[in-house]
């Protein structure tokens, strides 16, 4: 029996290893798969003796771990272009939602299509991922807000990984909005969330995660802690809507429940920051809902450095805020218009953004053990991943 399933060589590497500075770059390379799992890496001259079933040269392309994609809201009913215009002639994002649009139109399109509508319409923008070299992807539900919904809105997301080889995390977003018919009853409708919606998403193992929207339009801070105290309770780790329109001490809470990652951050206070470096949170940035929301305050992205929280980078694919169905454009967008360097970009699309999904030991970096999710890439330098615009460079 050969000793390893594939091997690589003639390749260059950029592991993006934490463990070393910069890209983790590997001149030279070879690198050995064994059960869909990295069984070597390094240099081919140090390459030890074994058996390959198959041996690809790559002519001297790049790889890297595969990209990964740790906010998405991918699975939705309906568009908003509407909104688009109505924005763009002078409307603002809380004012449509106030007036029962936003979210809650998403939701009532979501509503009324079937599990298989929901997956068909869902699918395409699945394979627009996976084709610019992400192979994980978290799917938030959120356009359910009732138990039936918010269920069929996992149960899709689940069966878009059955049915493509991309790996899905899902997370219940349940505490997405208040739902139409619990106006003025939010706490009512927290409740709902913790104690039926949760435990059966539970007890069905439907969810690897728990989000909230912890905003003026949305939950209050105290509502978005009961569901973190119920989601603890079921043993389902937290991440967080934090800061997106205002200072609501998001990232705060979020690094008082250890969560996996605070997504947004654009009113993060200093306070917040460094509630956040203690914490283990991942800061996820989605560049692509702050340009379609035309905002203009930044995440505090230097603050987030010098404090050492790690920085991930998300498409956020959605309808209202982020109609960008494409990581790479999120990492373009990261680096113009919140100065990321490249090297930052591609960290916050593989390990970091493995880290966000608590999965920093399963993936994310090419080091031995970790899942062989590997994207081959027509380039120089890795840098050009940021650098370019629309370009597609995935050789395999
Ligand atoms: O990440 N901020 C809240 N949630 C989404 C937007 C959802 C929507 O508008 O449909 C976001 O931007
Ligand atoms: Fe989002």
């Amino acid at each position: 029996m050969a000793d390893w399933d594939l091997l690589l060589t003639n390749a260059r590497v950029a592991t993006m290893a934490a463990s070393v500075p910069g890209y983790g770059e590997v001149e030279d390379a070879a690198l050995a798969i064994s059960g869909g799992r990295i069984a070597w890496v390094g240099r081919r001259e140090e390459l030890p003796q074994g058996e390959a079933a198959k041996t690809l040269s790559l002519e001297g392309r790049w790889l890297t771990p595969a990209l990964i994609d740790c906010h998405t809201h991918l699975v939705f009913g309906g568009d908003r272009s509407g909104e688009f215009e109505q924005r763009l002639e002078g409307a603002s994002y809380e004012d449509i939602a106030r007036a029962g649009g936003g979210i809650m139109s998403t939701v009532r399109a979501t509503r009324e299509m079937s599990a298989d509508e929901l997956f068909a319409a869902a699918l395409p923008r699945v394979q627009a991922l996976a084709a610019e070299g992400v192979a994980t992807i978290e799917i938030k539900s959120g356009y359910g807000l009732d138990v039936d919904n918010e269920i069929k809105m996992l149960d899709v997301a689940r069966r878009l990984g059955e049915a493509s080889a991309i790996a899905i995390r899902t997370t219940l977003l349940a505490a997405h909005t208040v739902p139409a018919e619990y106006r003025d009853k939010a706490d009512d409708y927290i409740d709902l969330v913790c104690d039926e919606l949760l435990p059966e998403v539970a007890a069905r193992g439907l969810a690897d995660a728990v989000d909230a929207y912890c905003e003026s339009i949305a939950f209050t801070a105290p509502q978005v802690t009961k569901v973190f105290r119920a989601a603890k309770r079921l043993g389902l780790p937290v991440k967080l809507h934090a800061d997106q329109l205002s200072d609501g001490g998001g990232a705060e809470l979020a690094a008082r429940f250890s969560a996996l990652s605070a997504d947004h951050l654009e009113y993060t206070s200093s306070a917040g920051v460094k509630a956040m470096a203690g914490s283990g949170a991942v800061a996820v940035l989605l560049p692509g809902a702050f340009l379609t929301l035309g905002e203009t305050r930044k995440p505090p992205v230097d603050e987030l450095r010098q404090q050492g929280v790690p920085l991930a980078v998300a498409s956020d694919c959605n309808p209202g805020t982020s109609p960008i169905c494409s990581l790479r454009n999120a990492m373009m967008l990261a680096s113009r218009l919140f100065r990321l360097t490249p090297l930052e970009c591609l960290a916050g699309t593989t390990r970091e953004a493995a880290r966000a999904l608590g999965l920093a030991d399963d993936r994310g970096t090419l080091e031995v053990g970790k899942r062989a999710d590997i994207a081959v890439w027509d380039v120089e330098h890795p840098r050009e991943l940021a650098y370019w615009i629309g370009t597609p460079q995935l050789a395999e």
